[in-house]
């Protein structure tokens, strides 16, 4: 037996018409840090978009869906405070980050600072591109500690701060707001990875750069990303071809042959999440991070890594001694039909010490869904 909730999960109305507006699952999904379920309407704009290639021819029919994809560009940009000029479709999150690096040409061995617990393949692309990743100081969970950010900004500033957000091998929301406060201050351009978070938690936070992918919190379609540039920074970018006449300068970090059909999805899965109140679903998805921890810490010698309150969906559970994570991610599959994701320490090498199990319900997810994890774990 689990002990009972401290409290009910809110917006029970926002859960319920997220299920009725998706496909019925085929068995318990609580993994939207790796990929949501998209919506009927998500799904119906894609394909009805890939209809209209065949039918129109493919740039005929993306001609005709400029006026939805710039409300995208708008919509998205606000939800991180930019304008659509700022705002670049890409492929993914990694392609965002790439697109950007490309364009800033920074001089090989520039400093950028980000958390011990960065993504690996940020860490990898950094270096790719000659840059030196330095560490960020943090608290004993991986928390970047403000005080000594400020320090370190005013001491030996880098060239810019990299953050994630949201991480993905663990669910703690980092001081994002502060520290583009403290880089505004001393004129380090933050470039906050938003992966983990954009359509999970506020992001509209005074970065100079925002970059997220579509397939997570959104709930759009795989193969799609954002790019989000200040204008200021956006100036300092060299394209490797120039924007298209007439357009802004973002435009040419969109590539010119793309899935435009998952960009159509991802304006319309952005419109379902506008609709649901971005603060609403805010509130389900930390309540639902919250009664994930309380039910499952301790199940089975499962321990939870993250502060019961964190405000995430998020949860990564340490396993049992001599308990491998992979085979329980796969038995979780195969015999209770339940989705979650193994996370290997080489996601974060600078601060996982071993696998952990992780759980991410999106807003459909159900109380009965974390006690059948519980009871299977
Ligand atoms: C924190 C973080 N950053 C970046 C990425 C990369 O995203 P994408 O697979 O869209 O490139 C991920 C994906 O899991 C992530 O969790």
């Amino acid at each position: 037996m689990t002990a009972p909730l401290a409290d009910p999960l809110p917006h029970e109305e926002l859960g319920a018409s997220w299920r009725s507006g998706r496909p019925r699952p085929a068995g318990r999904h609580l993994d939207s840090a790796a990929c949501s379920r998209q919506s009927h309407r998500a799904l119906e704009a894609a394909a009805h978009h890939a209809r209209h290639e065949a039918e129109l021819g493919g740039y005929v029919a993306e001609a005709a869906a400029d006026d939805l994809l710039q409300q995208g560009r708008s919509v998205l940009g606000g939800l991180v405070g930019m304008a659509a000029a700022d705002v670049a479709f890409v492929e993914s999150a990694q392609a965002a980050l790439v697109a950007l690096l490309t364009g800033w040409r920074l001089s090989p061995g520039s400093r950028v600072a980000c958390l011990p617990g960065e993504y690996a393949p940020n860490v990898a692309q950094l270096r790719t591109y000659g840059l030196r990743p330095e560490p960020l100081p943090v608290d004993g969970i991986g928390r970047a500690d403000v005080d000594a950010v400020a320090r370190l900004l005013a001491d030996d500033p880098p060239r810019f701060v990299h953050l994630t957000h949201i991480g993905s091998h663990r669910g703690l929301l980092q001081p994002a707001g502060e520290i583009a406060a403290l880089c505004r201050e001393a004129g380090v351009p933050l470039v906050l990875d938003a992966a983990q978070s954009l359509g999970h938690t506020d992001v509209d936070l005074g970065a100079d750069v925002v970059y997220s992918t579509s397939r997570k919190w959104l709930a759009g379609p795989r193969g799609v990303g954002v790019l989000c540039v200040r204008p200021a920074l956006a100036a300092q970018l060299t394209p490797v071809l120039p924007e298209p006449e007439g357009e802004p300068p973002m435009r040419a970090f969109e590539s010119g042959e793309a899935h435009v059909a998952g960009r159509v999805g991802l304006v319309v899965a952005v419109g379902d999440h506008l609709a649901a109140g971005p603060d609403r679903v805010r509130a389900r998805l930390a309540a639902l991070g919250r009664a994930t921890r309380e039910l499952l810490d301790d199940v089975g010698g499962w321990k939870v890594v993250e502060p019961v309150d964190e405000p995430t969906a998020t949860t990564t559970l340490r396993p049992p001694e001599g308990v491998d994570v992979v085979d329980a991610r796969r038995r979780l599959l195969v015999d209770h039909g339940i989705v979650a994701s193994a996370i290997g320490a080489e996601r974060a090498p600078g601060e996982l010490t071993g696998p952990v199990l992780r759980i991410s319900p999106h807003l459909d997810a159900s109380v009965e869904d974390l006690e059948a994890l519980a009871a299977a774990l």
